[in-house]
């Protein structure tokens, strides 16, 4: 039988994306939403209103992950899932992950307006948190799906808890409930956009994702000695930031010595207590990212920021405390969901191009779980994690129609 032609409403779509945007704690165009504050919630009840009146039936987990299910005609089979996350980084734009969250909606309602009724039931999950600003570590609520964390540990830089945060917040129930079980989901499907400049520079408008790069974070402390900016004598000098310093640039040349463009590391917070123009630093803390899509070559670059902490810390007299907060293994994409990708858009006359993920994503840890994949589409310069990031209508609504398609592969 001919499929049903599905269409986007990618003007309601774009005026959701607005609307999401609008809550955010910094002036637009920047967005800045972190996991459990006013607007993070303002922005919950926006997207769970949207799921309702979809008619899909909205679920809440122990710490806030969100799952709007439409029923298949066999809701006992598992489900489809797709979504991504609505957190955002301070300072940063309006898609990332918000387009995977309301593209997987449309989607639902686009399947929905052509007379689709699923077998499997259709799930959109809104990750509760994917950005690691509140507790330090990226991805914490799909990794507690997927039975990697259990949660009690985790708190923010200033020793409040996930557990103070999440109550507070409205969320109660078991942390041990929130993992679910291997064969829950019988696919995962994430639209995002790329976040790198790939598709835009080659002109394609689809990136099939068939890997997802390997993440680290490592948090340090740097204990030196304070004293008067005017009175402490160079020779005495144990500061803590300018051996930081020296770790910030080690940080970069051990990410730079592999030669491949594939090796990245940043330091991304650096805190100096007690912060004041006429006291010499005391004690510092950073925060490390490292990434590689090989694991070996990411864990060599590890290996050599620890050297250079050592070094560091004996030449300077300074101690550096090291957590490794995450280092987690590359994921496979799954191949048959990627096919079903690949196949739709060539079905639609859309280009596409495998590609692999260098950002991290929730389908790194769904994939542990469920057979997944994710789906790309450009965004202008390939900016990310900035308030210009930008992706057009027409680069969504292709992304939306082969996410909507091959969620009908799937579920029928
Ligand atoms: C996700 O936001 C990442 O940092 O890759
Ligand atoms: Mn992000
Ligand atoms: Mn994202």
């Amino acid at each position: 039988m001919e499929k049903t032609k599905l269409e986007i409403d990618i003007d309601g779509m774009m005026a959701e994306l607005e609307t999401l945007a609008g809550f955010s704690d910094a002036p637009a165009p920047a967005v800045t939403r972190v996991v459990f504050s006013e607007q993070d919630r303002r922005a919950r009840e926006y997207v769970k209103g949207l799921c309702r009146a979809a008619g899909l039936l909205v679920r809440e987990d122990a710490v806030g992950n969100t799952f709007a299910r439409w029923d298949g005609v066999a809701p006992e089979l598992p489900a489809i899932g797709t979504g991504s996350h609505i957190d955002a980084i301070p300072n940063a734009g309006a898609y990332d992950g918000t387009v995977g969250v309301l593209g997987g909606l449309e989607a639902i309602r686009a399947l929905q307006r052509s007379g689709f009724r699923p077998r499997r039931s259709i799930e959109l999950i809104v990750f509760s948190a994917e950005e690691p600003t509140r507790f330090g570590i990226g991805c914490f609520s799909s990794r507690m799906l997927a039975g990697l964390l259990d949660g009690s540990t985790l708190g923010d830089k200033d020793g409040k808890t996930l557990e103070e945060w999440r109550t507070a917040a409205g969320f109660h129930g078991e942390l041990s409930g929130v993992a679910l079980p291997s064969g829950h989901y019988a696919g995962f499907l994430e639209l995002h956009i790329e976040q790198g400049p790939l598709l835009e520079r080659e002109g394609i408008p689809l990136g099939v994702v068939t890997a997802i790069a390997a993440p680290a974070s490592l948090r340090m402390w740097i204990e030196g000695e304070g004293g008067h900016a005017g009175a402490l004598l160079m020779p005495d000098r144990r500061d803590a930031f300018c051996a930081a310093a020296e770790i910030v640039l080690a940080v970069e040349s051990a990410a730079r010595s592999t030669g491949v463009v594939d090796t990245v590391g940043t330091v991304g917070v650096c805190d100096v207590f007690p912060g004041a123009v006429n006291s010499v630093p005391s004690r510092v803390r950073l925060e490390v990212d490292v990434r590689d899509t090989d694991l070996a070559r990411r864990d060599g670059v590890l290996a050599k920021i620890e050297q250079a902490v050592a070094d560091v810390s004996a030449r300077r007299g300074v101690t550096v405390r090291t957590e490794v907060v995450n280092a987690d293994c590359p994921a496979a994409c799954d191949p048959g969901v990627v096919e079903a990708l690949a196949r739709v858009a060539t079905a639609h006359g859309l280009a596409y191009r495998k590609m692999v993920s260098r950002a991290y994503h929730d389908t790194l840890f769904m994939s542990r779980i469920a057979p997944a994949a994710m789906l790309f589409i450009p965004c202008r310069g390939g900016v990310s994690h900035r308030p210009d990031e930008y992706a057009a209508p027409e680069a969504i609504a292709a992304g939306a129609l082969v996410l909507a398609e091959a969620l009908r592969e799937l579920a029928s």
